[in-house]
């Protein structure tokens, strides 16, 4: 029987691949499946971005091999993205390495900087690529405990100083998944201070910054000064644009890193499909007023969703940005009963916050990823539930 490496031993099967087998089995007995488990937007991108994209798959030429730093015009594009978002100006030659998706880009990074027994410190709970990129690179995995009473900010002064003197990464993640929870450039200025101190590299994953809620702006890393010394972020238009499945993203800032991430990448990938770079162009330079739109539907959902938990006596803290709200299980009931009971009482499936880590026991993972009659439908069935 062919043997797995010993690089996948700590890498148990995908939660959500197993969610799937079993929400087919309970569909095909019949039961009307509400999900609002994955963070996967359900609205489409622009019509531009999808016209671009036929314009420029009908062309006879735009069926090969891409450069590996894709084409100029969409460097240029996250380079005008990050002007536009932040007042940054970034070099299109050495500060921007265009990706396949952030999740690949979160991996290949550790996959080309962390050697066997490095340090890697890793939110918890957090977006699990962090440390499954890290366990697979042979990298120690540092937990920082994200906590309602610190409002879900690690506490960097709590990491002991051995620990930081051996880490090599630091993962932060603003707007948060799972969690919703925000930081403010104050708080990133402690963490570059943090990295600057300790020499190491601060990895911020920016995957919700345009997802936003009540006027509220979510600030880069980047903005710091002198960030770009010590740190790069990941942008994705997976939620940004809508375009989670056409896999288009950027790691933008220090510039050695990067470099590093960017020899791996011309060893395991061949860049993208030049006519969804072209979208991506498209959607990063074309008219960006619908976001706001967009982000007012989500507002709405979120809206219903805190209604809902609020009659039913549920602690959450009411996000201002990201695709999620992240609320306490009632009676300190294990975030994995709780889902299980839910998904199989009411119909409703969502995420045990211990999918992201141990310290999301306790809490659950909304996703407001679906239209408002089907979320209105779900909370209507959990109200009912817990009323009982
Ligand atoms: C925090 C975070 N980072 C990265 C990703 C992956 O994004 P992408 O679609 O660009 O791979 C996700 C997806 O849910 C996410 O929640």
């Amino acid at each position: 029987m062919t043997q797995p490496a010993n690089r996948l031993a700590p890498i148990s099967s995908h939660y959500f691949a197993d969610l799937d087998a079993k929400i087919a089995r309970l569909s095909a007995s019949g039961k009307q499946i509400i999900r609002l488990d994955v963070g996967s937007p359900d609205l489409p991108p622009p019509q531009a971005v999808i016209e671009r994209l036929t314009e420029y798959a009908s062309r006879p030429d735009t069926h090969g091999y891409q450069a590996h730093a894709g084409p100029e015009a969409l460097r240029l594009a996250w380079a005008d993205m990050y002007r536009r978002l932040h007042g940054i100006e970034l070099d299109v030659e050495h500060e921007i390495v265009p990706l396949i998706g952030s999740k690949e880009g979160i991996f290949n990074l550790q996959q080309a900087l962390i050697n066997p027994g490095d340090i890697v410190l890793v939110p918890d709970p957090g977006y699990i690529t962090y440390s499954r990129g890290a366990q697979i690179a042979g990298g120690e995995v540092y937990r920082m405990p994200l906590l309602a009473e610190n409002n879900y900010l690690p506490r960097l002064a709590d990491i002991p100083a051995d620990i930081a003197r051996n880490a090599k990464l630091l993962w932060l993640n603003y707007p948060n998944n799972p969690t919703a929870a925000t930081a403010s450039l104050e708080f990133f200025q402690k963490a570059v201070d943090f990295a600057k101190s300790y020499d190491i590299l601060l990895c911020h994953d920016a995957a919700y910054t345009q997802v936003t809620f009540d006027g509220y702006r979510a600030p880069g890393l980047l903005e710091v000064a002198g960030a770009r010394e010590v740190a790069i972020e990941f942008n994705t238009l997976s939620k940004s644009h809508n375009m989670a499945g056409w896999r288009v993203a950027a790691a933008v800032g220090q510039a050695d890193a990067l470099r590093c991430l960017y020899q791996l990448k011309t060893n395991v990938d061949s860049s993208h499909f030049l006519p969804i770079l072209q979208a991506a162009v498209e959607a990063m330079t074309g008219d960006q007023s619908w976001i706001a739109e967009r982000n007012l539907v989500y507002q709405a959902r979120r809206d219903r969703v805190a209604q809902a938990l609020e009659r039913s006596g549920l602690k959450f803290c009411l996000p201002h940005a990201s695709l999620y709200v992240w609320f306490a299980t009632p009676d300190e009931l294990p975030a994995r009963s709780f889902c299980d009971q839910l998904l199989e009482q009411c119909g409703v499936s969502l995420t045990p916050g211990t999918v992201f880590g141990q310290y999301g026991e306790g809490y659950v993972r909304l996703a407001l990823t679906a239209p408002l009659d089907e979320i209105s439908a779900a909370m209507q069935r959990m109200e009912k539930e817990f009323a009982s």
